[in-house]
């Protein structure tokens, strides 16, 4: 090696690197019951970050905390040489921002929930940044987000407004990202990084998810297991156009940019306007991905999903049923279905709309919203009824956002419409977009949901669709403003579903977007549950649910047993059990075992939803790693479980390893029970009716998979007194 290599790397070092910051002279953390988040104020008033890992056990420790190379949140323009979280050109053409510690703010907000905001300002420009953050203490889980303000005499132009800039010094970094499409959503993929910038985004406009989600774990070190490897695991809460950043630079330093993805988005900023990012949400965990997950579902149950800790209805949907083709004879006959299964509610999706072009295909009707005549003669209010006459709820189907160019809205109002002036309509799914933005397309939007509900009061469910992304788009409102598009379509989004939430603060609303297209956190306060995807094949959803899970909670996973896949009804129901069961198929083709066995895991599962919904998750095989799936879940109090076990298309009889069980009480004594079993089958397993105490389950296990290609278990385990 040339010896004059250590000179010069060093002082390629020294030239190239911002300032360090010397001396402390003010630190900040942001804490949870586990999870630390630290800052330093440095001599030059910048903030870096000094920490982010276990919370320390004495606290007099954290004073020792040094101040780090790695400035919490660059700004672009001066001395960065790498990717910022902020840019901004001012009024004055001045391309750069600096940012310097001005006060910081905290608050408990909640006992649970504490607030710090830190306020950062442009020596030379009246610019104003607040790193906001609030941690929640008991579920481990910080929210952070960015809000910009300026007080100069015209707008600021705003090309890059990351959510959350964050450090990391570890030897390897290993990247889980989940990816997919149309009816393969959430496949999880793990790589190591390596120099450079690695972006995970979406461009889609109306929704973040498909391709890939706005979800990601990253491990430090070593690729992290489920119990065992340190990580973060984050989140964007935005359904638009989101972009993740992952630059290792030279020293092996490694920086996520988290936000909007700035994409065709500079913003001009009016003064005096807040510009607030959405929040990215993120967890830290020594103890693997199993720990980190559970974070997240206990913070998206209090938190982060509408009415999280409230029971979910079972439902039969008619989707997969009859399609379009169906009338109001058909669909009252449907009730019967439901009221056979012992399902809450039944749910009619798309086609009962439409008159002039009516809804009898996806060609014509969407955006024309009066109950189709020669459908349903009797009207939505008759529905209802008869399906309460079968002691089942009604809930219906709609796609507010858009419209098919054969439609009376298209006709009315073609400046609705988001499209480019000169092209030609480009459609997906032969439908266009509205022009959210608009607010006289807002108040369309939310007076369809509010009239149908006004006329129909006893209406109990909405599924909310969304099945086309954004292209050839422009805004016929926004005019000279277009690179606000992307950014205003999911704030009008958002407001639109607040005024709604506002009047029907309780209502059960499924997020659905063409399959999974929409799962994230920035809409979830609005609805109580999401569409994982359009695929319901029992062995395809396995590996789909179980991508969700990493992040999102089984109350609030849709998942219904329908005529997708080849396995058996008692597979593809042990599968749709593991989330939130509905169905989506015809009763009346069921043979009569079939049904005797889809009645009583209705029954079954009115039994377990408590644990499914309300208990911990533990992830005891990955479908990634076998031929096989485990999980389970485990009441708070640890008296019940349930635990889901899987076989994926072995091609001979495998012989599968005892599974230590997890989350149990060591000290009680559990009786394991298989449930679910199809009529005139036993258990074949030997720890089925045996009593064994939870340290026993957890120490030594129990063998819980089934042998046979594309068969399943569910066992029921309750303490024993
Ligand atoms: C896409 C959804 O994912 C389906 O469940 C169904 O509601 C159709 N849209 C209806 O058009």
């Amino acid at each position: 090696m040339n010896r004059y290599f250590p000179l010069c790397f060093l002082l390629l070092v020294f030239f190239s690197r911002p300032a360090q910051a010397q001396q402390n002279t003010k630190q900040i953390f942001i804490q949870t019951d586990k999870v630390t988040l630290g800052f330093t104020v440095g001599k030059n008033q910048k903030l870096y970050q000094s920490y982010l890992g276990e919370k320390l056990a004495n606290s007099q420790d954290n004073g020792l905390l040094p101040a780090t190379r790695h400035e919490a949140y660059v700004p672009a323009g001066t001395d960065n040489l790498f990717e910022p979280a902020i840019r901004m050109v001012h009024t004055d053409g001045n391309p750069s921002l600096e940012l310097r510690y001005d006060k910081h703010t905290t608050q408990q907000q909640e006992e649970n929930v504490t607030a710090t905001a830190i306020h950062l300002k442009d020596p030379k420009y009246p610019v104003e940044v607040i790193l906001h953050f609030n941690a929640f203490q008991k579920e481990n889980i910080i929210k952070t987000w960015t809000e910009i303000r300026h007080k100069e005499k015209k707008p600021v132009v705003l090309s890059n407004f990351a959510s959350a800039m964050l450090h990391f010094d570890a030897p390897n970094y290993w990247l889980s990202q989940f990816h997919g499409d149309w009816a393969g959503e959430m496949q999880q993929q793990e790589s190591q990084l390596t120099s450079g910038i690695k972006i995970i985004d979406s461009k889609l406009g109306t929704r973040a998810h498909k391709y890939q989600s706005p979800t990601f774990l990253l491990a430090l070190d070593k690729p992290a297991g489920e119990n065992h490897g340190e990580l973060i695991a984050g989140t964007l809460a935005w359904s638009g156009n989101f972009q993740f950043a992952f630059e290792l630079d030279e020293q092996n330093s490694l920086r996520i940019l988290a936000g909007m993805n700035p994409y065709a988005s500079e913003y001009r900023l009016e003064p005096n306007k807040p510009f607030v990012t959405p929040a990215f949400i993120f967890t830290y965990s020594r103890t693997g991905k199993g720990q980190a997950s559970r974070s997240f579902h206990r913070w998206a149950r209090n938190y982060g999903i509408l009415d999280g800790n409230k029971p979910r209805l079972t439902l039969l949907n008619n989707w997969e049923a009859t399609f379009f083709d169906f009338d109001e004879k058909k669909l009252v006959g449907l009730f019967d279905g439901a009221a056979q299964l012992g399902v809450d509610l039944f749910l009619l999706d798309d086609g009962w709309f439409g008159n002039k072009y009516p809804r009898n295909d996806a060609k014509a009707g969407l955006g024309d919203w009066q109950e189709n005549k020669t459908k349903l003669p009797s009207g939505i209010g008759y529905l209802v009824e008869e399906a309460e006459k079968k002691g089942v709820k009604f809930g219906i189907w709609l796609e507010p956002e858009m419209v098919n160019p054969k439609s009376e809205l298209y006709e009315k109002h073609p400046d609705w419409i988001l499209k480019l002036p000169n092209r030609e309509e480009h459609y997906q799914r032969n439908q266009l977009v509205l022009d959210l933005i608009n607010p006289k397309v807002q108040d369309f939007m939310y007076n369809l949901v509010d009239d149908l509900l006004t006329k129909n009061p006893k209406v109990a469910y909405i599924k909310w669709d969304s099945n086309r992304s954004l292209t050839n788009t422009y805004s016929p409102y926004l005019k000279t403003e277009q690179s606000k598009l992307y950014i205003d379509y999911v704030h009008s989004l958002y407001k639109v579903l607040g005024r709604i939430r506002q009047k029907y603060p309780h209502l059960p609303i499924m997020l659905c977007s063409g399959g999974g297209g929409r799962v994230d956190y920035g809409a979830l306060p609005f609805f109580t549950e999401f569409w994982p995807s359009d695929n319901t094949d029992g062995l395809e959803r396995v590996k789909i649910q179980w991508g969700y899970s990493n992040f999102f909670p089984a109350i609030a996973m849709s998942s219904h047993v329908t005529s997708w896949g080849k396995q058996s009804v008692k597979y593809r129901t042990d599968v749709a059990m593991m989330g939130k069961l509905g169905y989506d198929i015809q009763v009346s083709e069921f043979n009569e075992k079939d049904l005797q066995f889809s009645k009583q895991a209705v029954a079954n599962y009115k039994r377990l939803s408590d644990v499914i919904w309300f208990g911990d998750q533990y992830r005891l095989v990955s479908p990634y790693d076998e031929d096989r799936a485990v999980l389970m879940y485990v009441s708070e109090n640890k008296s019940k479980a349930v635990l889901f076990s899987y076989n994926l298309q072995t091609r001979h009889r495998d012989r599968f390893t005892q599974i230590r069980l997890e989350g149990l009480d060591p000290q009680k004594k559990y009786m394991v029970q298989e449930t679910n079993l199809y009529p005139e089958t036993k258990s074949s397993f030997t720890a089925n009716g045996k009593t064994y105490s939870g340290d026993y389950l957890m120490k030594v296990g129990i063998a819980v998979s089934p042998t046979t290609a594309l068969t399943s278990a569910v066992f029921e385990i309750v303490e024993k007194p």
